[in-house]
């Protein structure tokens, strides 16, 4: 020890960052089930590794008396540590300083850490629960949301980004998030709004609830803002530790392979009895996921959203895929504008971080209605269309029984660059389904029939014996196998073994304009 003063006030300034907003706050927070902003980067990091940087950031405000209160660090912990001994950036925004508030300097400390985070290609992790733009400050502190914004966009498909909300986030606040790969929100105790229930009630005589209005059941079903709900500060944690095990750490590398104990070669019998017979009967789309990819292993994205698509992560045979697969159990898997929003932006970032995707296709179509031609099926669906087509990772899909019309076409089929294609037995590839396609081409036929309905039954069953297969789609080289629903998991496995090295480059340009 050395009795130098100096060394004493490296200490003295160092307790006070630490202290945040001090234990009286501190208890507060944990009295409504919140951690403090040190408490939640303790759980992400490694134990020991978290390097802080700008620890001792003040504000520069001079107005309103702020000039007489200038906490260390500024309400903001930022740095960088290990997970799982890879390299990870995060910041966290303390709420018992200034409210979590956004300044003109903390702001620098959130920029600091994204630049590095792009710099050092590693993901970034911001830990949001903030009051927003610190009034006292104006523009500077709105200039410091820019400034995040602009680089939120920059670091945008180079390091993956995740944001979770773990408080408020009111206003330009939640633009951050937006602009990041992922949100994670905390149920009851989070809230994102452009505008909260006040100027709501004020402007549209709306009487809502913060809940209501912008909480993690609302944003994770309704709105599909966030991708995942947490029951708490501690699951939301360790669901974005589980999310960053599935991705690489920047654009350049490979997602991290993990060894499995479960046979690549495993067969499962149940599979070969699990589509029904009858076309319109559901079955569970989750059920054939979990039997075929590795023990355990799927996360699922956007759970609540849109269940008529399904999307996640998994490994087969330890390496990393995303899933996307219609959900018969849902409006019978139908293509609609939130689904094919979601099944959109989710093969993009699999495109963006080198992530093969695996599609389970049984699709009877796009959804009809004005609700939805309105709403813009037409410019929405393009957007699913789209990210499949541009995509250049491995792709691989698998008709378990309709693949019919426009859907056909959008859900990885091979002239959209699927890798390889197969079947079930159980498939049915067409333009439609029989007694769709009955009734428009036998029209005048049924009609004219002594018997009207015993001729369209006959016809439909007729139609069905021709088209309602696999083969006539096989026959033309638009499908590379039919199998045994019980050997998909083997072969896809296989196959991602022959694609590990798959190079394929779309044409030069700035960027392609996607139909947002
Ligand atoms: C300065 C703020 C603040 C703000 C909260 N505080 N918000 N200080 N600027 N925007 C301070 C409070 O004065 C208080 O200070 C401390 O933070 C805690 O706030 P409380 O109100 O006591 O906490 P709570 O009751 O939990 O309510 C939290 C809250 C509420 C719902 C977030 O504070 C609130 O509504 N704040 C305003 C939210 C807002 O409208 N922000 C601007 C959005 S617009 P003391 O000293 O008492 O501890 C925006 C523009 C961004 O952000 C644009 C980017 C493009």
């Amino acid at each position: 020890m050395t009795d130098d003063p100096r060394f004493a006030e490296v200490e003295r300034r160092r307790g006070e960052a630490l202290a945040g907003g001090g234990e009286e706050k501190a208890a507060q927070r944990r009295a409504k089930g919140r951690l403090t902003a040190r408490e939640r980067l303790d759980l992400l990091f490694d134990p020991g590794s978290f390097q802080e940087m700008g620890t001792f950031v003040t504000h520069r405000c001079q107005d309103f008396g702020m000039q007489k209160r200038k906490p260390v660090g500024d309400g903001v912990v930022a740095g960088v540590g290990r997970l799982r001994g890879r390299t990870l950036y995060a910041f966290a925004q303390d709420f018992t300083v200034l409210g979590g508030t956004l300044s003109e300097t903390n702001a620098r400390k959130i920029c600091l850490v994204q630049e590095h985070a792009l710099k050092n290609g590693a993901p970034l992790v911001g830990l949001n629960d903030s009051g927003g733009a610190r009034i006292q400050e104006g523009v500077t502190s709105l200039g410091g949301y820019a400034d995040i914004f602009l680089r939120n966009t920059l670091a945008s498909g180079v390091i993956p980004q995740i944001s979770a909300v773990m408080g408020p986030a009111a206003g330009g606040a939640v633009y951050s998030p937006a602009l990041t790969d992922f949100i994670v929100m905390v149920r009851e105790t989070s809230h994102m709004f452009v505008t909260g229930p006040d100027v709501v009630k004020a402007v549209t005589q709306e009487a809502v609830t913060f809940e209501e209005l912008g909480g993690a059941a609302v944003h994770s079903s309704k709105s599909g803002v966030a991708h995942f709900a947490a029951r708490d500060d501690r699951q939301a944690i360790a669901l974005i530790q589980r999310l960053l095990s599935y991705l690489p750490q920047n654009n350049m590398e490979d997602p991290p392979f993990a060894e499995s104990d479960d046979d690549p070669e495993r067969e499962d019998a149940e599979l070969d009895g699990l589509v029904p017979r009858e076309p319109d009967k559901p079955y569970d789309m989750h059920e054939v996921i979990r039997r075929v990819v590795d023990r355990d292993s799927f996360l699922e994205v956007h759970e609540h959203y849109a269940p008529n698509i399904i999307v996640g992560f998994a490994r087969l045979g330890g390496r990393v895929v995303g899933l996307v697969a219609n959900q018969p159990r849902f409006l019978a898997g139908v293509l609609d504008i939130e689904c094919s929003r979601k099944g959109a932006r989710f093969v993009r970032f699999c495109d963006c971080f080198n992530i093969p995707i695996v599609t389970f296709e049984d699709v009877p179509g796009f959804m009809p209605g004005t609700a939805q031609e309105w709403g813009g099926i037409i410019t929405n669906g393009a957007k699913l269309l789209y990210a499949y087509c541009e995509a250049t990772v491995p792709k691989l899909t698998v008709i378990t029984r309709k693949a019919y019309g426009g859907a056909y076409c959008v859900m990885n089929s091979k002239h959209i660059r699927g890798d390889l294609n197969i079947a079930w037995p159980t498939a049915e590839i067409a333009v439609m389904g029989a007694d769709g396609a009955v009734s428009i081409i036998f029209r005048k036929e049924i009609a004219a029939a002594a018997d009207p309905r015993a001729e369209q039954q006959r016809i439909t069953g007729e139609f069905r014996e021709a088209f309602a297969n696999p083969y006539v789609a096989a026959s033309h080289g638009y499908l590379d196998d039919v199998i045994e629903p019980r050997r998909t998991r083997a072969y896809l496995i296989r196959a991602l073994g022959f694609l590990e090295h798959k190079r394929l480059q779309n044409p030069p340009k700035k960027h392609g304009n996607i139909p947002l």
